[in-house]
């Protein structure tokens, strides 16, 4: 899968706003310029449904217009991320409509019968007003963008799920929770056996494969029935938001999620949000969510790209860290997993005078033909090394590559990151910084292989510009395709075979 816009392959290299930022467009005037010069192509920022429809029915677009108009000007694109039912699994941007009408609007019932402050996605009312919103905000898109496209992509809600308890406990999700799992249910995990995520797959199997049953029955007496159970329930839900703004204006749409942490029980983090091991479930409950994505803080980065990046689901990450993780993160994402788009949280708060993240987007932009070009292909890695991990390798274009922290003159570099192409039979694009490689034949021929020469260079679009040619200490005497870690550079290698 690919982001397509104006009929072209489109690299989204972005970040995301603060939550509150773009509720005032005097607050952001002064923003967009800085977020243009980082450089950004892409700004993800909320929709709060608390302002687009303060009063029941009638619709304020002030801010979306203000914002599509503010992004244009600067030639950003801009995602929208729609904060209605929920937010961090909680209901904070309901309107107060919404809010304040409890029986229309039923809450999750928890455990000892406690009320919570969060809609209930068995809500029939809510789901109404919350898919009558979100296709109004798309249909207005679609009216005043659908040329223009500075609007790309929509995340439908925001890291959904139930917190302070495994499931929703209201009379009607109990009722639903004892009756035999939905035939639409049944039939999905008939007919994608052989394809579903691993993760659900081993839960589903230790429970003994059943198709029919109640949820219990079927997913096991514990915690994990209810997180499926929710899962279902919010995928029901949201699917249905998101069906009716395509109805309107069908951009592409994703889910975002807050990732459970290890051994943390369901409840503790938001319980149904679609994390690997119940994506299926989400699926099987509809169709108009195009991408499941991980909003990865934690520190096992990797894992969680390839435990989102299967399955038939492409890597697209709306939320990460910055700074120093950030801008080497990117390059695994986009070398390793051929992601759709990267963006670190809270942009407009950093104070980053390094601008370690604009160092890593300036060089991507400038590769950006060649990533989408290559993705997918098998002909690309990419990596983040460090003193735990200072070596890694990977095969392209029949030579063996291995990877390592940079070293020159007995020092070491503490950290490094790049991606590598293969663009033609003997011949390597590489970006990034503080690594060498050293290459070994891997298809037929003579068996040695050695360095060409080096370039070092820039794209300008799309046409490669050689600058220095490095050789001497720049490769170690002809040894290493060296990356200083002095800066964030783009390489050009050709290599040789030799007997
Ligand atoms: C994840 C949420 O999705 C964001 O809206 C924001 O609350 C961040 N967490 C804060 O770290």
């Amino acid at each position: 899968m690919r982001l397509i816009v104006n009929g072209k392959p489109f690299l989204m290299l972005g970040a995301e706003l603060h939550n509150s930022s773009s509720s005032s467009l005097e607050y952001m005037r002064p923003e967009w310029p800085r977020l243009a010069s980082i450089p950004l192509n892409t700004v993800l920022t909320p929709v709060y449904w608390e302002l687009l429809e303060p009063t029941e029915g009638h619709f304020d677009f002030t801010l979306v217009d203000g914002l599509i108009q503010q992004a244009r000007q600067y030639n950003l694109h801009l995602v929208f991320l729609w904060f209605g039912s929920w937010k961090n699994g909680l209901s904070s941007y309901a309107p107060l409509w919404v809010k304040q009408d409890t029986r229309r609007f039923p809450r999750v019932i928890a455990s000892g019968n406690k009320e919570t402050e969060i809609l209930s996605a068995f809500g029939a009312a809510t789901l109404q007003a919350d898919s009558r919103a979100f296709a109004a905000l798309m249909r207005h898109i679609r009216e005043i963008d659908s040329r223009d496209h500075t609007v790309l992509m929509m995340q439908v809600e925001n890291e959904v799920g139930v917190l302070g308890d495994s499931r929703d406990r209201s009379p009607a999700a109990n009722q639903a929770f004892n009756s035999p799992i939905p035939a639409q249910l049944a039939q999905y995990l008939r007919q994608h056996r052989d394809s579903l995520f691993p993760q659900f797959r081993k839960i589903w199997d230790a429970a003994g494969d059943k198709t029919s049953g109640t949820w219990s029955e079927v997913f096991g007496s514990g915690p994990d029935a209810d997180e499926m159970f929710m899962a279902w329930n919010y995928g029901r839900y949201v699917n249905q938001v998101a069906a009716a703004g395509k109805a309107e204006y069908p951009l592409p749409m994703y889910v975002n999620t807050w990732l459970r942490g290890p051994n943390v029980p369901p409840g503790e983090f938001p319980s149904g949000g679609p994390q690997p091991e119940v994506i299926d479930l989400w699926r099987a409950a509809g169709s108009a969510i195009d991408i499941y994505s991980p909003d990865i803080y934690r520190t096992n980065f990797e894992d969680w790209c390839n435990w989102y990046h299967q399955a038939g689901n492409p890597l697209f990450i709306p939320e990460t860290s910055g700074g120093e993780r950030g801008q080497a993160n990117v390059f695994y994402a986009l070398g390793e997993h051929s992601a759709l788009g990267f963006s670190p949280f809270g942009i407009d708060s950093w104070n980053d005078r390094d601008n370690l993240l604009g160092k890593s987007y300036s060089v991507l932009m400038q590769i950006a033909p060649l990533l989408l070009e290559h993705a997918g292909a098998g002909d690309m890695t990419g990596f983040v090394l460090d003193k735990q991990h200072p070596s890694t390798s990977a095969t392209l274009n029949g030579y063996r590559l291995e990877i390592s922290l940079d070293r020159i003159f007995g020092g070491q570099a503490d950290h490094g990151f790049g991606l590598i192409i293969a663009i033609g039979p003997n011949e390597f694009i590489g970006a990034g910084s503080g690594f060498r490689v050293k290459f070994a034949p891997q298809s037929p021929g003579p068996p040695n292989a050695g360095i060409a020469y080096i370039e070092e260079g820039t794209y300008s679009s799309g046409v490669w510009i050689p600058g220095r040619r490095l050789n001497g200490d720049e490769s170690d005497q002809g040894q290493y395709w060296r990356f200083s870690a002095q800066r964030t550079g783009i390489e050009r290698a050709v290599v040789y075979r030799y007997e």
